[in-house]
């Protein structure tokens, strides 16, 4: 019988990494369930909630409708890639700081969101970071508080 097994190597959170693939894996069951980076969550999977939310090259992108064989040679960034635990990224401080943080269930999503904006645009507007934030919903209506926590972490709010 013919294998169709083939091996991806592609950028994971900095760090060179290989996944053998059969060719139909979305991305987000690769990371979740080969690669165990539990916080890109599913939602609808159908690319309406945003919630499946990494980083590709630093743009953000729907796990949920990416095919895991299109990231060979790419760089894929989860949020276990920007901080952790003892080394917050500054938007995670501002989150945490702002109170934005309600369930944290579209918390990763945001915040990838949220830094591919600051890192293309130091000091966006309100209504930027609400265009850049938009493609991800919260069930827990955090919207202002997101707001707040970008602005905060361009330094453009205290
Ligand atoms: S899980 Fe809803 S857009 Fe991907
Ligand atoms: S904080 Fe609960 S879904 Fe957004």
């Amino acid at each position: 019988m013919k294998d169709d097994k083939f091996t991806v190597s592609f950028t994971l959170n900095g760090k060179p990494c290989s996944v053998d693939l059969k060719g139909n894996e979305r991305l987000i069951d690769v990371l979740r369930d080969s690669l165990d980076l539990k916080s890109v969550k599913e939602g609808c999977g159908a690319g309406d909630c945003g919630l499946c939310m990494v980083l590709v090259d630093d743009k953000p992108v729907h796990s949920c409708l990416m095919m895991a064989g299109q990231i060979r040679g790419k760089a894929v960034t989860t949020v276990e890639g920007i901080g952790d635990n003892r080394t917050l990224h500054p938007i995670q401080k501002a989150f945490l700081e702002t109170g934005a943080v309600q369930c944290g269930y579209c918390n990763p999503a945001v915040i990838l969101a949220a830094k591919s904006l600051l890192d293309s645009n130091p000091r966006p507007s309100r209504a930027e970071i609400r265009r850049a934030l938009s493609p991800v919903l919260c069930r827990c209506g955090s919207y202002v508080r997101f707001e707040e926590s970008v602005l905060v972490a361009s330094g453009e709010k205290s």
